[in-house]
């Protein structure tokens, strides 16, 4: 297997877990590369479902190695969950790596997260509450946590006193909030670090060895490329890198160790949190999605914003990731509708636009251009190959493949592993 990405070509929820489960059966290793607990990657096995919110999707394969890269930041409470709730559930954990150079949501991190969406008021950003933003902040200022450090007692000990001393005057003094006990904070924080320190090491060479042997790596990109801090839809992003390229950033792999990129697509699209939408349905056509869907957050349980599919999106997603293909989720959502629409392209202005504007937080009065298809009522759930949907199906997905620009990868049809139609594998 070449050594492939699976990254969102939206706003995320885009339905990567399944894709990666799908995937791993034929890698040896899945690697997490960026984000927190913000993410949850749901995977249907059968009639049970898993959901991950740190725990790389590929941990149901026997075979896996799992990673958690440096890129990414542990929430070593809601990992430590994870790994016991597998457990629980007979699933072999001991796959799994954790970078000691990832960095820690702290409690306080939480805290800052929620303190800061509420000082915003209006203008919040709607973020999952995770304390992945301030997470990142003290990464890119140099005053984080590694993984490294939190299971290192004596090091440990030195820097969460150090740290909550900082944190407890932005607390008081900003937020008028009480301040966190060092104690409370230390036991906290030293039972975390027993739960995951048997699974900690140094894993930019684990995946560089196993991207250079067979059957490869699968790198699993957490959010979608509009969240991007840089090539998102900024303010209104995360505070990491979900595109192709933060693989490498993520993990310590150079890009010439990249043959594929998969760029995973519902046939529709949602977003959840504050921000530009052009799409948006605010409608019954938002609700039949949401309500077929089952459009509610994983992490959150936030209903998500609704909308058509949008192009203009696609085809951008595919210029900053170098997409080689497109796996597209979802389809069974859209039965029951008499037309549906496509964007292809923006009136902004006046003027019309198939590309993205380099700053769509600017433009408030986007109008969609859209492209109607006739819509179908049966039920594909059961449709096996290309061929066996119904044939306004068929259209939709053939014109999503010309308008997008990329191949199509594999339709998906319904939640479990075997409603997926492979185009590619
Ligand atoms: P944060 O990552 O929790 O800081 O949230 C920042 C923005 O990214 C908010 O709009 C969130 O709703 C969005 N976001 C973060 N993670 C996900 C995800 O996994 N799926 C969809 N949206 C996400």
């Amino acid at each position: 297997m070449p050594n492939r990405v699976v990254v969102g070509a939206q706003w995320g929820d885009e339905a990567k877990g399944k894709i990666v489960d799908c995937l791993a059966e034929s890698a040896a290793m899945v690697v997490r590369y960026s984000g927190g607990s913000n993410a949850g990657h749901t995977v249907m096995v059968g009639e049970e479902k898993f959901k991950f919110f740190l725990m790389p999707a590929g941990i149901l394969h026997p075979h896996v190695t799992c990673v958690l890269a440096d890129g990414a930041v542990v929430d070593p409470g809601v990992l430590a969950e994870e790994i016991r709730d597998l457990k629980r559930r007979g699933i072999d954990v001991s796959r799994l790596r954790i970078s000691a150079n990832a960095h820690v949501i702290m409690p306080y991190h939480r805290l800052l997260d929620e303190l800061e969406e509420s000082r915003k008021g209006e203008g919040r950003l709607g973020t999952t509450g995770r304390g992945v933003g301030p997470a990142y902040v003290d990464k890119a200022a140099r005053t984080g946590i590694r993984v490294g450090e939190l299971i290192d007692s004596n090091r440990f000990r030195v820097r969460i006193t150090h740290a909550i001393n900082e944190k407890n005057r932005i607390l008081s003094r900003l937020y008028d909030a009480p301040p966190l006990n060092l104690d409370e904070v230390l036991a906290e924080c030293e039972e975390q670090a027993k739960d995951i320190r048997p699974f900690v090491t140094h894993t930019a060479p684990l995946v560089a060895e196993a991207a250079a042997s067979e059957p490869g790596v699968l790198f699993e990109g957490a959010q979608g490329t509009l969240l991007d801090i840089d090539h998102g839809t900024y303010p209104f992003v995360t505070s990491s890198h979900p595109v192709a390229g933060g693989a490498c950033i993520g993990t310590g792999v150079g890009p010439t160790a990249i043959h594929q990129v998969i760029g995973v697509s519902k046939a529709y699209t949602t977003r959840v949190g504050a921000g530009v939408f052009p799409t948006e349905q605010c409608n019954e056509i938002g609700d039949h999605i949401r309500e077929r869907g089952a459009e509610y957050g994983t992490t959150t349980g936030r209903p998500r914003r609704c909308g058509w599919l949008d192009t203009v999106i696609l085809r951008y997603s595919a210029m900053v990731n170098g997409l080689s293909s497109l796996a597209l989720n979802h389809l069974d959502v859209l039965s029951g509708l008499d037309e549906v629409k496509i964007a292809v392209a923006y009136r902004i202005d006046g003027a019309e636009t198939s590309f993205l504007p380099g700053d769509l937080s600017n433009c408030n009065e986007i109008e969609p251009v859209y492209e109607t298809l006739p819509g179908w009522d049966e039920e594909i759930g059961q449709c096996e190959s290309l061929a066996s949907l119904p044939r306004n199906a068929r259209r939709y997905v053939e014109r999503v493949e010309q308008l997008a620009g990329i191949p199509i990868f594999s339709v998906s049809v319904g939640p479990v592993r075997d409603q997926t139609i492979f185009l590619q594998k």
